[in-house]
């Protein structure tokens, strides 16, 4: 408190000097409050009041954005913070070479905002769909994980509640409230896109989601770093730093998973691995085939006007933008993108679209590029444990809503099928209720320090340099 009033700096650590901007200190003043009734509704179910051994960022450089400490959820530090500015110049699109901007351009006043609401939006959604998962937790150190995932989130919803406030007066302090307003799943007021309103019901989902979901997040986080508009581009530059610990919870809560399963097909190679608790692998497969198709989706259509627009006046680039080794043309203005789909007969045929307005596919093919190569650090484990299976991403054809591909159904080879023939088959690709409720007896909740659910291997080492059997939440 400084003269009997809040020092916001203490409250929300940050480094655009919310101290010296009444405007802005008034308009996170009234939404404040408003967040921790959200986080105390919609955050994680119970636990609230437990000491968990988190990670905090307090600035920016090397010493400060990971301090580990126990903190209860409610009392985490939700900090504001832009990374260093990467450039001075615009290198891409239209604008390219110009001076970025440190103020909204009235012109694109309305695209960025967009742009802005749909990225916050996704923040809150995803803590929302997980909010139950902390009473299965199969150990204190994923449940340790779990929250420290949900407070970044909560925290990303602060990094872009900031740029709505700061930049976009009171049209966004009313996009704020709506941030808050919307519920994952709610038939009147969903969020946004539809994947944020998918359940998350067990922690095979999460971590597929943390995996696959998450890992959309990184693409677009990425896209709009390269942003003219420089705030945007500092802010989810910062983002990306905590992004990436929510990918390593997801890859390796699924390597963890294949490993104890193939661990127990080889202790017990005449019995169906369903008699000792492990998740058969083949079910595994299929979460695989519905998070990764419906986290597709989120890149949204091949073929974009939106899309183009966005990279015409250098609102978003594309990933690793700069790097004019792997994106020789910055400009795009006379080039197109091919993509491999399904004529009206079902036939494969490809499409060529301009490259301006193929922006989404080519942001979707750098994530499915590095999508492959943790599917082949998974497949990597059963190498190791001998083990014929090896799991497979199915073609970005399968099990699409949006886009070019959402016209036909196809099998995970991306062969057309009928309607008639999906609904006959599609059990054999994506979970079954049956499937749902066999996971659900494995996640039996464990909660002694160092214990592990049977379905599970430990990882290979705790949470910064702490050991495993840590007391990661003290309950
Ligand atoms: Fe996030
Ligand atoms: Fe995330």
């Amino acid at each position: 408190m400084v003269d009997g009033k809040v020092n916001y700096d203490d409250v929300i650590p940050n480094n655009v000097a919310i101290s010296d901007s009444r405007k802005l200190q008034r308009a996170i003043k009234e939404w404040h409050p408003k967040f921790m009734k959200w986080w105390w509704e919609r955050g994680p179910e119970s636990y609230q009041h437990n000491d968990v051994y988190l990670r905090t960022a307090i600035t920016v450089d090397a010493s400060g954005w990971a301090t580990y400490a126990y903190v209860r959820m409610p009392e985490y530090k939700w900090g504001i913070f832009l990374a260093p500015k990467k450039t001075e110049t615009i290198h891409f699109g239209d604008r390219q070479g110009q001076e970025t901007w440190e103020s909204v351009p009235g012109e694109h006043r309305n695209d960025l905002r967009r742009l802005i609401v749909t990225q916050a939006d996704t923040e809150p959604g995803s803590v929302e769909q997980q909010q139950l998962l902390g009473h299965s937790a199969p150990s204190l150190y994923d449940m340790r994980n779990l929250f420290q995932v949900n407070v970044e989130e909560g925290r990303h919803l602060w990094a872009m509640v900031y740029l709505l406030m700061q930049y976009f007066g009171r049209d966004g302090r009313e996009e704020s409230e709506g941030l808050l307003i919307r519920n994952s799943g709610d038939a009147d007021t969903p969020r946004i896109l539809t994947t944020f309103n998918e359940p998350i019901v067990d922690w095979l989902d999460f971590f597929c989601f943390a995996m696959f979901t998450d890992r959309d997040g990184k693409y677009q986080l990425g896209a709009l770093a390269e942003s003219a508009f420089a705030p945007l581009a500092r802010t989810t530059q910062f983002m990306l730093t905590e992004e990436a610990f929510h990918l390593f919870v997801g890859e390796t809560g699924v390597g963890r998973t294949i490993r104890r399963t193939a661990q127990l097909m080889k202790e017990t190679p005449n019995e169906d691995v369903t008699t000792v608790d492990a998740i058969p692998l083949d079910i595994v497969q299929k979460y695989i085939n519905y998070w990764y198709s419906v986290s597709l989706d989120l890149f949204g259509s091949e073929d974009s006007s939106n899309a183009a627009n966005f990279f015409g006046a250098s609102l978003k680039g594309r990933f690793g933008e700069s790097n004019r080794k792997k994106y020789p043309d910055p400009l795009c203005r006379d080039t197109a993108y091919s993509i491999e789909c399904l004529d009206e007969n079902g036939r494969k045929t490809t499409t060529e679209i301009p490259m301006r307005r193929a922006m989404n596919a080519v942001l979707r093919d750098t994530y499915i590029e590095d999508t492959y190569r943790a599917l082949r650090r998974w497949n990597k484990v059963f190498e190791k444990e001998d083990i014929q299976y090896r799991l497979q991403l199915p073609s970005d054809r399968f099990n699409r809503k949006i886009g070019l591909h959402a016209a036909h159904q196809a099998d995970v080879e991306g062969n057309f099928l009928t309607a008639e023939e999906w609904e006959k088959r599609k059990d054999e690709w994506l979970p079954t209720p049956e499937d749902k409720a066999y996971v659900k007896t494995c996640m039996v909740p464990v909660r002694e320090p160092g214990k592990f659910a049977n379905w599970i291997t430990p990882p290979y080492r705790g949470v910064s340099g702490k050991p495993i059997d840590f007391e990661y939440v003290r309950l």
